[in-house]
């Protein structure tokens, strides 16, 4: 038998094992590639000291293919929960130096075990993603870890937020689970994704493409939309999850936490009376305009690099978090299309299920006219934004600064689709459309009778812009509650936050609605 002393010291033995992960070589490979370790990347995102383990010395129980003699404490994945600024988090971080991060079904279980603590408890789930996907030699056993994970992320969906970070090449499954979660983060240079890699394609479809042309971090922030958030290295990735939970609830029965501010709620922007440009052909830069008014001009953008013609993200207006909506005119005039409406929409889902009030900057000439759009799809796209801003019940205040034209109008949190606090600035131009396709349109007659068309067309446009070009037609109507001084933008948002801090609103009971995929 042995003693309590050789007892501890083979539990220091075991614990030794697991922590040199696969091994100095293996290691150090790993390094070589810019990259952290499995629980380096721990020690960079939890509070110091706050990490407890779970499951340390589970291992997989596989024998094909010479499997048998794999088993590694931990099987290659560590998991457990810390905490971040204070409030708790459960994570698991792959690690690539065992068997390549490979999941299996020891592995999956691991994550289901966390999964559902994550639930229990209401704190948010993050995953530090580093795997070359199903383990191969478990066959169907690691798809079905994979497909039950699927379903619990679906199930978390809403009710707790969920958190990826892509350090590493993730290949088939590996990419699943994250498309399920809110938010996606990449590092540049050193992580990718995609469901078949470079050699399957070439087989395949005898496309030749590089894996991080094919699924690297600038790839799916600009092109595809799949990630939110590009990091230069692992640190900075690390970092930047940090930062955007400051801004969440840890559930959806949760507020986000309050952050003090040094900045005045009553703050007048005076910059602001003299901003939007007089002439409305010219472009300005909408997210000049929110670090104007937000505390501490601290806004954290969201799908930074993607459909830039609509900025979301979040940004707190005296300490209470929020998440921003704002048209861009810098970009295709600030028109919505279909990359844009999807963004916008999926950003107001998760900022709705998660009683984060939605602050909307609008100027916005309508929808992109053009077959582009219209073969694939914008009806069915720019509905979805359409829905989400009608379904979301969190508090909808709106500030229109120029443009608000058409089915455009409509949609970015209108009155009608339940905005609570509808503000505009006087040079706010709220219409079916711009002057001249109006004019165009319901006097053609008139202008082709004139003696002379193109004067006749001048006038009515003027006569038109004068009737239409304004807030006052909304504001007489009650569609927008206050037409206010640009300078006014802060502490109008903050009254009416502070207005809305009881807001109940409820949708009628259903299963769930459909929204247009
Ligand atoms: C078992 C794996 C593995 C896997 C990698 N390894 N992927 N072991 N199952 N899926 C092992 C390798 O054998 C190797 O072991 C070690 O991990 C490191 O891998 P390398 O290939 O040396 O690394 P690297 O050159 O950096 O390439 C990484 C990679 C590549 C791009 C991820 O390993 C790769 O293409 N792997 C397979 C990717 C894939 O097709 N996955 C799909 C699985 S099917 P040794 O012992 O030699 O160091 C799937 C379907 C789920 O996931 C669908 C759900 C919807």
């Amino acid at each position: 038998m042995d003693t309590t002393q050789e007892k501890l010291t083979a539990l220091r033995k075991r614990n030794e094992i697991s922590f040199k992960g696969g091994g100095e070589e293996r290691q150090a490979k790993h390094r070589a590639g810019g990259r952290l370790t499995a629980r380096e990347r721990l020690d960079v995102l939890l509070d110091p000291g706050s990490f407890v383990e779970t499951d340390r010395f589970v291992t997989q129980r596989c024998t094909n293919f010479g499997m048998a003699d794999k088993t590694v404490p931990g099987d290659g994945i560590i998991t457990g929960y810390g905490k971040i600024n204070g409030r708790l988090v459960y994570v698991y971080s792959q690690d690539f130096t065992i068997l390549g991060g490979s999941m299996s079904r020891t592995q999956a279980n691991k994550i289901l075990k966390l999964m559902d603590m994550a639930i229990k408890n209401g704190a948010p789930m993050i995953g530090l993603n580093d795997s070359g996907g199903a383990r191969i030699q478990e066959g169907v056993e690691a798809l079905g870890g994979y497909a039950d994970i699927f379903l619990k992320n679906v199930l978390s969906s809403g009710v707790v937020p969920q958190i990826s970070a892509i350090m590493g090449p993730c290949a088939g499954g590996a990419v699943y689970s994250p498309s399920i979660t809110d938010f996606i983060f990449m590092v540049k240079k050193s992580s990718y994704m995609f469901v078949t890699g470079p050699d399957v394609i070439k087989a395949v479809t005898h496309e030749e493409v590089t894996k991080e042309d094919l699924g690297g971090a600038l790839t799916h922030n600009q092109k595809s939309g799949v990630a939110h958030f590009a990091a230069e290295d692992d640190k900075h990735c690390l970092l930047m999850i940090r930062e955007l939970l400051n801004f969440l609830p840890s559930n959806n029965l949760d507020d986000a936490p309050l952050q003090e501010t040094s900045d005045a709620p009553d703050r007048l922007v005076k910059e602001l009376n003299t901003f939007i440009p007089d002439n409305s052909r010219k472009p300005y830069d909408m997210k000049e305009l929110i670090h104007h008014v937000v505390d501490e001009k601290y806004f954290l953008e969201v799908h930074q690099h993607y459909a830039q013609n609509v900025v979301v993200g979040f940004a707190r207006f005296n300490g209470h978090s929020v998440g921003i909506v704002a048209n861009q005119p810098q970009v295709l005039a600030g028109c919505l299309n279909i990359d844009a409406s999807k963004k916008a929409a999926r950003f107001i889902r998760f900022c709705d299920a998660f009683n984060v009030p939605i602050v909307s900057f609008v100027d916005v000439p309508g929808f992109l006219p053009g077959t582009d759009q219209e073969w694939a799809g914008i009806i069915t796209h720019g509905a979805k934004l359409l829905y989400a801003y009608a379904e979301a019940t969190v508090p909808k205040i709106t500030v229109i600064t120029r443009k608000d034209y058409g089915g455009a109008y409509c949609v970015m949190s209108s009155k009608h689709l339940r905005g609570d606090v509808n503000l505009a600035y006087p040079s706010a131009e709220i219409a079916v459309m711009g002057a001249e396709g109006a004019v165009n349109i319901i006097f053609r007659d008139a202008i082709n009778k004139a003696s002379n068309p193109a004067d006749e067309r001048t006038k009515l446009i003027k006569e038109y812009e004068n009737k239409f070009n304004n807030p006052y037609v909304a504001a007489e109507l009650g569609y927008i509650d206050e037409v206010i001084e640009p300078a006014q933008t802060r502490v109008r948002i903050i009254q009416a936050l502070d207005m809305l801090q009881n807001k109940r609103d409820l949708n009628p009971p259903k299963k769930h609605g459909n929204i247009p995929l």
